[in-house]
């Protein structure tokens, strides 16, 4: 690898393991780590601990998928010669820069995070919010502060987590003698946001409308077949509409031919050309891309040992490098390093 500076960038994202990831990830972020991976250092952090946060009763769930996320990485084709794929419970570093910026963040400040807000809503929390939750953007903020990422790719759901972070950043900055802790911004993908196979504005697998990257050849026909179209277009010879048509949009999200969509879309809106033909072309593209993925996957799911140690040699080389910005932290702030 080669010699880090100040100014080089660093980038870290991260997933909760809560289940096997699906196609909404694939475009808002896994298909952009495979690029950027050949060209800054990368860090990927499986996010247990947080997905431990609304799932503190049921950590089985969390732990299960630990090793079924890591295979899902590996299949798309993040590369961990060139990515370092690590877990979160394994860094205490980032437990305890979560302790310590939890003191200058306040609960009204977390209480407004808009992407908080709305899970709480969606969760049903109220009363039996786990304090934990509540918190869960700081513990965010101390794992990208740890690592010293500037970049940070995500979906829009994410943003205000990174607004969070450089507020972070700069309260705590501001109490050290001399700057430990860099600020983020995120990547955005070009396609932020999948909506679901039914036209929900967001594929999540608690809505039930998602394909994950391991689904089968029957599943995606299924899927595609059942996709939210223009509820307008009866007859083939309609005009139809382009906005809010989930067809449209992954085709968008997943045809390699833009031109070709661009043709297709204009015919659709004029009239003449049919939601089966439509989902065809999705179709032929969705099998192309998930066929190779199926495959490598169910390879790597069975050899657990080989997963397990890629994820602790990872895990390895981000303990040094997340226990080097807590010192730092604990120095600046006059607590004694002991060991
Ligand atoms: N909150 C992110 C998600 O739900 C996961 C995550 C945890 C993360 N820590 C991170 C993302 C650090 C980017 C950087 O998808």
């Amino acid at each position: 690898m080669t010699q880090q500076t100040e100014h080089s960038h660093l980038i870290l994202t991260g997933d909760r393991p809560t289940g096997q990831l699906h196609l909404g990830h694939y475009v808002g972020s896994l298909r952009q780590r495979v690029e950027l991976q050949t060209q800054h250092p990368q860090y990927i952090l499986i996010a247990d601990l947080q997905g431990l946060t609304d799932n503190g009763s049921q950590p089985e769930k969390i732990t299960r998928n630990v090793l079924e996320v890591m295979a899902d990485y590996l299949a798309v084709g993040i590369d961990p010669q060139l990515s370092t794929i690590c877990l979160q419970s394994a860094l205490p570093a980032l437990a305890e820069l979560t302790m310590l910026y939890m003191n200058i963040v306040t609960v009204s400040r977390v209480e407004r995070n808009p992407t908080v807000k709305n899970e709480i809503q969606q969760k049903g929390f109220s009363r039996s919010l786990p304090a934990g939750f509540l918190v869960y953007p700081i513990s965010q903020a101390a794992d990208i502060t740890a690592f010293g990422a500037d970049l940070v790719p995500v979906g829009d759901d994410q943003l205000p987590m990174i607004e969070q972070t450089n507020e972070i950043v700069h309260k705590m900055n501001s109490l050290l003698p001399q700057p430990v802790l860099r600020h983020c911004k995120a990547l955005l993908s070009p396609v932020s946001r999948l909506p679901g196979i039914d036209g929900n504005a967001k594929m999540s697998k608690s809505l039930g409308n998602t394909l994950t990257l391991s689904a089968s050849e029957e599943e995606i026909h299924k899927a595609v077949g059942a996709m939210y179209t223009d509820p307008g277009h009866l007859r083939v010879s309609d005009p139809g509409q382009i906005e809010g048509n989930v067809v449209f949009t992954y085709l968008d999200a997943f045809h390699p031919d833009s031109s070709k969509v661009a043709a297709m879309k204009a015919h659709y809106q004029q009239g003449g050309l049919g939601d089966r033909q439509c989902k065809n072309e999705l179709e032929t593209c969705l099998q192309e891309l998930l066929a190779p993925v199926r495959q490598r996957r169910a390879e790597l799911i069975v050899d657990k040992e080989m997963l397990m140690t890629l994820l602790k040699a990872g895990s390895e080389k981000a303990h040094e490098k997340t226990q080097q910005t807590l010192v730092a932290v604990k120095r600046g702030l006059g607590l004694p390093v002991m060991f």
